[in-house]
């Protein structure tokens, strides 16, 4: 038997995860970091907090296996999308990373689309220019910070930073280079035109790969301080929601995923760039060659109940403010919650945008509110939804992961809201199971993703919807969807 590690470089900690090459989880190990605020709307992390914990992890990971070293045989990588990792001469990290929910950089947006001209640049990076994207981050460490720009010798995203370190190669995949902005989505290769046009030179970033190719060897001391054998493959891997699809088994057209983590997303396989005009959605390269997706993004998911877990009912854990709110009639007694606390993606493409409750009176408890913060969340990822069917893609077969997935309540509430069938997977593991797989196929323990996902992944329960809810939850779904243009100027004024 051969194992494969995945690990997934998250926001709030890193995930590495041994499985067999059936899928099996043999041993898991998480560690936390901490997410620096410098501003309000400012994300920052220290890279070097990420090595520890890819270091810790796998370390961990390894021993408790009691697996043989010498049977593992490769590293997948997945991570959070679009931070910018900025290297000197000897490649030691320059500044902290700016992360994907950071949204300094709405200035640096619009002139990337004066420079490049919207519709060009649409046509070559399938989005329109985006603070969350890491080409704007560029743009403002080159206006705000020349010096650190000066010293600047590599860009690189979260995961590939750490690929960087596992194996001395200077090396990304098609999945998380889309989030760049600076990639032809359509060729799957770094755009020279807008790379010239912003004045980033093609030599500060790394190769492009597909995602299920080698990128590089475990490098020998690396190996001895994790107790693995120098020399194993690294896979491409991918941004984490293109590994998710992986993990869930998301490769073909027709199959769609949400997930709820720390951000939540809807995404579905499609066979060619299919580019929303508006930019509403995301398009981007996935994991299998040749093949790319769409996706919306709700920035503040699990962050939402997580922050109001902890600033509002702290005296509650997770699974006692599930049971509760679960009692609570849908619509909260008219209560709704705007999930804006990052700013917001998909569908309004609007960083200076805030949270709300809307509708608050003397009746309302924290029950109420938690309630009001799950369907928040649920409505905002079914907005996202409508945009994707809007634009004709099939998303019939909708499964749900991420952390929030662990709450049979929020599942029904999202089956309920989208007014679909949602199945769960059998492992909750989705980006790191999909970065193992992507590593797998590098190893050539699977001769192609999509066998990969054949012989590993497993669906769970089905969540039927119920039509009376549905309609319930719409009703209150179209009063929240009043509530974004009537507050857009409003939030300008702060
Ligand atoms: C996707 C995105 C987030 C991060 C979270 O565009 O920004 O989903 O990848 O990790």
């Amino acid at each position: 038997m051969r194992y494969l590690l995945g690990t997934d470089v998250g926001t709030t900690g890193t995930k590495t995860v041994l499985f067999d090459e059936s899928g099996n989880v043999i041993a898991d190990e998480t560690k936390e970091y901490p997410l620096i605020q410098p501003q309000n709307g400012w994300a920052e992390q220290n890279p070097h907090d990420w090595w520890d914990a890819v270091k810790s992890t796998i370390k961990n990971v390894v021993t408790k296996s009691g697996v043989d070293k010498k049977d593992i045989v490769s590293i997948g990588l997945s991570g959070q999308m679009h931070g910018l990792v900025m290297l000197d001469e000897t490649n030691e990290v320059i500044r902290n990373a700016i992360l994907w929910c950071d949204g300094r950089t709405t200035a640096q947006c619009r002139k990337i689309e004066d420079i490049i001209g919207k519709e060009r640049l649409i046509e070559i990076t399938a989005n329109p220019a985006l603070e969350g994207f890491t080409a704007g981050k560029i743009l403002w460490v080159q206006e705000n910070e020349p010096e650190n720009y000066a010293k600047c010798k590599k860009i690189l995203l979260p995961k590939d930073y750490i690929r960087y370190l596992l194996s001395g190669e200077f090396a990304t995949e098609v999945s998380d280079a889309s989030g760049t902005q600076l990639l032809d989505i359509p060729k799957r290769n770094w755009s020279e035109e807008v790379c010239k046009k912003l004045g980033i030179d093609l030599s500060l970033l790394p190769k492009v790969y597909e995602s299920p190719e080698v990128t590089g060897y475990l490098k020998e001391d690396i190996a001895e301080e994790l107790g693995l054998n120098a020399g194993i493959v690294i896979g491409g891997g991918g941004g984490d929601n293109a590994c998710a699809a992986i993990g869930m088994g998301v490769c073909c057209k027709g199959k769609a995923f949400t997930t709820i983590g720390t951000s939540g997303v809807v995404f579905a396989h499609t066979d060619t760039p299919q580019i929303d005009k508006q930019g509403r959605i995301h398009t981007f390269c996935c994991a299998v060659p040749g093949c790319w997706h769409v996706m919306g993004v709700t920035q503040a998911a699990g962050l939402s109940l997580n922050w109001f877990r902890s600033q509002i009912a702290s005296e509650y854990d997770y699974k006692e403010l599930d049971k509760l709110s679960s009692e609570i009639p849908i619509g909260c007694d008219n209560l709704i919650y705007l999930p804006y606390l990052m700013g917001e993606r998909s569908p309004i493409l609007d960083t200076s945008a805030r949270g709300v409750f809307f509708g608050l009176s003397a009746i309302h408890t924290k029950l109420h509110m938690a309630r009001a913060v799950m369907e928040g969340v649920a409505y905002s990822l079914y907005d996202c939804l409508e945009v994707l069917k809007e634009n004709s893609i099939e998303v019939g077969d909708m499964a749900l992961c991420g952390g929030g997935a662990k709450s049979t309540f929020w599942r029904e509430m999202f089956s309920d809201v989208y007014g679909v069938n949602i199945k769960t997977m059998q492992t909750s593991e989705g980006a790191v199971l999909g970065a193992a797989l992507l590593g797998g196929c590098a190893a050539g323990v699977y001769s192609s993703v999509e066998e990969a996902c054949e012989k590993t992944v497993k669906s769970g329960e089905i969540y039927e919807y119920n039509k009376s809810h549905h309609e319930k939850y719409m009703h209150f779904y179209s009063i929240y969807r009043t509530l974004y243009p009537a507050l857009k100027e409003s939030y300008k004024m702060f």
